[in-house]
């Protein structure tokens, strides 16, 4: 008996564990791009063939083979491989003039995984460029993913077979065992039998418990990742210096939230209202708000928007900006010539500019400028702004928290469903004075006759299912 327990339950886990890999996060070419963005693009080029901050990281696999392992750390923890002492990490760290990456604890090995799938795709080509390529580099990464499904799922099955045919089998033994000592009465054990018996059940029972608590783990992490993400942008946009110091309207720049279902981010013409006068900033000089030129094709020495930008050849635009940058660049600094020093400056200042606006359009500068998004709600979710701040007279501040103090925005609320349930159950509608609302005479007369003290946004219908998804 206690045999038979011992294998069925060792069989069980197996399955179990399987199971539980095949439900694992995968390696993807996307999320490795987003992971990029946020997490390596204010320093390694992301058309991953030029040097910045840091070197070029095409190939990196290859420079790295046969030493994964020590890949990861280097990007978890660089200093640490550097000091272990490895001859190459040491080299390129003395190339680099000795700049320390920025480590990276929290990164996963799927995450990290992604990354350099990510960084491969834009080495060979096969990311962006025509959509044929880009699936195909999906595919070739995506693919371990089902196969490994596939695998662990077939595997799974078997071991489940062969643990309830192992249970027969023994029980059947058993079964043989009584009749030989005499009890020829002894019923065979059916497989209902064994499907039921106590350590099946309680097994099964202890694996939805540990999944449940597993899943409800990683969702809340998951939540807490989004609530207070916080990228790094193209463009080193302050909110605090614009919707702060400056006192500009939220709404002079995200004029959809009033009218619309999105807030929509400002377009560079938006930015050139004012900048086409503040050409120079305090802070960065000329380095970041060249990128702004250089996004609508506007030369600020002549003060004129350039003709057929879109197709200048690149050394030409080249020229347009890195004049500009270095004559800014000598007033800013008061020197007299371009030393050796100041001409690594202005390629610098044109390095980054060039990786902030070109990346997937190169060779070209112009387009529009690459904000990395913040807040995303999934697909079937329908939230609209102009509901909210229109009709519901909320502050963007409510669910934004302080953003005209931050330098970098970061996502304040969790954009849970539980708290946008919260606050309609306890945000009492401004109902009285409010057009909106002129319909739902049942709630007018129930106010005036004193009978409900208030509405809220659960009151009409604010909970409802379908009101927010679709
Ligand atoms: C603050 C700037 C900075 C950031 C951010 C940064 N790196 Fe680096 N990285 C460097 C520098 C500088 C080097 C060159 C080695 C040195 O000086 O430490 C480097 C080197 C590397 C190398 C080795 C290159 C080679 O040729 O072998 C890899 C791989 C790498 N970085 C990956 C990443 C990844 C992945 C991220 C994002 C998760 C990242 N880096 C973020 C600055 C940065
Ligand atoms: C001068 C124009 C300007 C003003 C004024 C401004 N914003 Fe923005 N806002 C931007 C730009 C550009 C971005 C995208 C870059 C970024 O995230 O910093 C942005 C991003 C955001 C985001 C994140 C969007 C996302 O990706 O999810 C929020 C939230 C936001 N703004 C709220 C506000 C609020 C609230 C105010 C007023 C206190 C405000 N903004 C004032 C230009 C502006
Ligand atoms: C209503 C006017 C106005 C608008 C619109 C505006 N800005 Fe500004 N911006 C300013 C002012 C004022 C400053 C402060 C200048 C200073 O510090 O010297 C500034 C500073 C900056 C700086 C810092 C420059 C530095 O080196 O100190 C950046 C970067 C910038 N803005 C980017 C943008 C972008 C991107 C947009 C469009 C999304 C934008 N601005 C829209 C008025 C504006
Ligand atoms: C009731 C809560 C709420 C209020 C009030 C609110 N927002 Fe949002 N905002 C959100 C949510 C939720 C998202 C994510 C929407 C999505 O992913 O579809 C968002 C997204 C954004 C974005 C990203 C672009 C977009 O539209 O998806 C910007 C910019 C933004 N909000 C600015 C503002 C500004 C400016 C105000 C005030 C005028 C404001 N918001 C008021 C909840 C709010
Ligand atoms: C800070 C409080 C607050 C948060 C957070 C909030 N809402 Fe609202 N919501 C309101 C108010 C107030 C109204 C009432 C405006 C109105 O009458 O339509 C409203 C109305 C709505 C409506 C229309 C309801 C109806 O019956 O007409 C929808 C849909 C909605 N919200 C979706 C969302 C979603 C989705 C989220 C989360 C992503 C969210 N809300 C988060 C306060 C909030
Ligand atoms: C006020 C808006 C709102 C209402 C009402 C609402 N939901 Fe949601 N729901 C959301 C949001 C926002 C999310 C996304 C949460 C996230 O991404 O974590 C969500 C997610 C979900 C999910 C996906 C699971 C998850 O956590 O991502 C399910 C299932 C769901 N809702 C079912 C329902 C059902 C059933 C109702 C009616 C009883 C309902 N919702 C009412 C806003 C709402």
């Amino acid at each position: 008996m206690v045999n038979k327990r011992l294998i069925i339950s060792s069989l069980l886990s197996l399955v179990f564990l399987l199971t539980a890999f095949v439900s694992s996060a995968q390696v993807s070419v996307e999320s490795g791009k987003q992971l990029f963005k946020a997490n390596c693009a204010q320093c390694h080029n992301r058309n991953m063939k030029d040097n910045l901050t840091g070197p070029a990281l095409g190939g990196i696999s290859e420079r790295w083979s046969g030493r994964e392992e020590l890949l990861y750390s280097w990007i978890r923890n660089t200093q640490s491989v550097i000091a272990s002492g490895d001859p190459y990490a040491v080299d390129l760290y003395n190339t680099w003039n000795k700049v320390l990456m920025n480590p990276f604890p929290n990164l996963t090995d799927d995450e990290i995984g992604s990354i350099l799938a990510y960084i491969d795709a834009v080495h060979n080509g096969t990311e962006g460029g025509n959509a044929a390529a880009a699936a195909g580099a999906v595919a070739v990464v995506e693919q371990p993913k089902t196969n490994y499904t596939l695998i662990y799922s077939v595997l799974a099955i078997l071991l489940a077979l062969i643990a309830l045919i192992l249970a027969r089998i023994v029980g059947n033994l058993d079964h043989m065992n009584k009749v030989a000592a005499g009890d020829s009465e002894a019923p065979r054990p059916s497989i209902r039998e064994i499907l039921t018996s106590k350590s099946v059940i309680a097994f099964v029972i202890f694996a939805l418990i540990v999944l449940g608590g597993y899943t409800t783990v990683n969702n809340a992490i998951s939540f807490g990742r989004q609530q207070n993400y916080q990228p790094e942008q193209p463009i080193k946009f302050s909110h605090a210096t614009h919707a702060g110091v400056n006192k500009i309207d939220c709404q002079y720049c995200h004029d959809g939230a009033r009218r619309s279902k999105q807030s929509v981010i400002p377009s560079a013409n938006t930015c050139m209202n004012c900048h086409k006068a503040i050409k120079k900033g305090s802070t960065y000089g000329t380095a970041e708000l060249t990128k702004i030129f250089a996004s609508v094709g506007y030369d600020p020495t002549t003060d004129t928007y350039i003709e057929n930008y879109d197709q200048m050849a690149t050394e030409d635009i080249e020229a347009i900006y890195k004049k500009w940058i270095a004559d800014n660049y000598i007033a800013d600094k008061e020197l007299a010539s371009l030393d050796a020093k100041g001409e690594k400056a202005v390629k610098d200042q044109w390095n980054n500019l060039v990786n902030s606006l070109t990346s997937e359009h190169d060779p070209k500068i112009g387009g529009p400028i690459e904000w990395n998004r913040i807040h995303n709600l999934p697909d079937h979710v329908y939230f609209n702004h102009s509901q909210h701040v229109t009709v519901g007279k909320l502050d963007c501040q409510q669910c934004h928290g302080k953003v005209q103090e931050m330098e970098v925005v970061k996502q304040y609320a969790t954009l849970s469903m539980g708290w946008c349930i919260n606050c309609h159950r306890q945000t009492e509608v401004k109902f009285m004075d409010n057009d909106y609302y002129k319909s739902y005479e049942k709630y007018h007369q129930e106010l005036a006759s004193g009978k409900r003290e208030k509405v809220t946004v659960e009151d009409i219908g604010g909970t409802e299912c379908q009101k927010c998804h679709y």
